[in-house]
């Protein structure tokens, strides 16, 4: 299977704290990757880094096999690399099928010009949009509440509506910070869902941070472990269920 992003020896020092020791991952395409391990394992700074929010100390990063370590947030963005942050950041005063359009026009610059010349009486590209963000609205199952504003969805459809806001831009690869945080069980199931579609449905490789064992386990097809800010296991969910260093890690929370 092809490779979709690739670690190398990735440190990250904050002071004089190491946060992340010689990481090594490796991502395959079309999977739903997950990465756990105790609070402060490390795995917030992964992310930050991958997604260029932060820059590493030392090693390197791969997306499709092109070295991306210089590259901006935006930069990686347009490359394929999406991410949907611990907090929320959809725009509450829009309707939820607005908070789509707005990401969809955005990755649009051709739309941008387009939609000026044609003003908006007439506008056959909006129409596009329109049908596009229904359609997206669809996969994450939030399509019968576009007209709602997005500040009166629950918790568990704002996280779905996030979520759909980063496939809007077109992801390769979705970065997931704890999308579970805040979900009850039912939303939490249904959320394992969705992921598990977008996957299959939309071509797109997931990795997830998760602290949801039970999510964790149900959709992933590799399991990474961090602790201490290296990698302590690597496996799938049955290999790491049984992995005693893993069960070591974990002991005092709730695996
Ligand atoms: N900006 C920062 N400055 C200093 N220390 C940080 C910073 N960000 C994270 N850390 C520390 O790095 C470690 C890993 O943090 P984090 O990646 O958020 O862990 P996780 O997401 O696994 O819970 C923690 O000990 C945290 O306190
Ligand atoms: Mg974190």
């Amino acid at each position: 299977m092809e490779v979709i992003l690739e670690v190398k020896n990735l440190s990250k020092k904050f002071g004089g704290f190491e946060a992340l020791k010689g990481v090594n991952l490796s991502v395959k395409k079309g999977t739903i990757h997950a990465l756990i391990g105790p609070n402060g394992a490390g795995k917030t700074t992964l992310l930050n880094i991958i997604n260029g929010l932060e820059s590493p100390t030392e090693g390197e990063i791969f997306f499709e096999g092109k070295k991306i370590n210089h590259l901006s947030v935006e930069k990686r963005a347009q490359l394929g690399l999406g991410r949907t942050f611990q907090l929320l950041e959809i725009f509450g005063d829009l309707t939820v099928l607005e908070n789509i359009k707005v990401a969809l026009f955005a990755k649009s610059s051709w739309g941008l010009l387009k939609s000026f010349f044609l003003g908006k009486s007439f506008n056959p590209f909006e129409r596009e949009l329109e049908k596009e963000a229904f359609s997206l609205l669809q996969i994450v199952g939030l399509s019968h509440k576009a007209l709602e504003l997005a500040k009166n969805l629950p918790a568990g459809e704002q996280k779905l509506l996030e979520i759909c806001r980063a496939l809007a831009l077109k992801p390769k690869l979705l970065l997931l910070d704890e999308p579970a945080a805040g979900l009850n069980t039912r939303e939490t199931k249904e959320l394992g869902l969705i992921l598990t579609q977008i996957k299959k449905n939309l071509d797109v490789t997931i990795l997830i941070v998760e602290h949801d064992m039970e999510l964790v386990m149900r959709i992933s097809d590799v399991i990474t472990v961090l602790n201490f800010g290296e990698v302590l296991s690597e496996g799938t969910p049955l290999q790491i269920q049984k992995d005693s260093k893993v069960i070591k890690a974990y002991l005092g929370e709730e695996l």
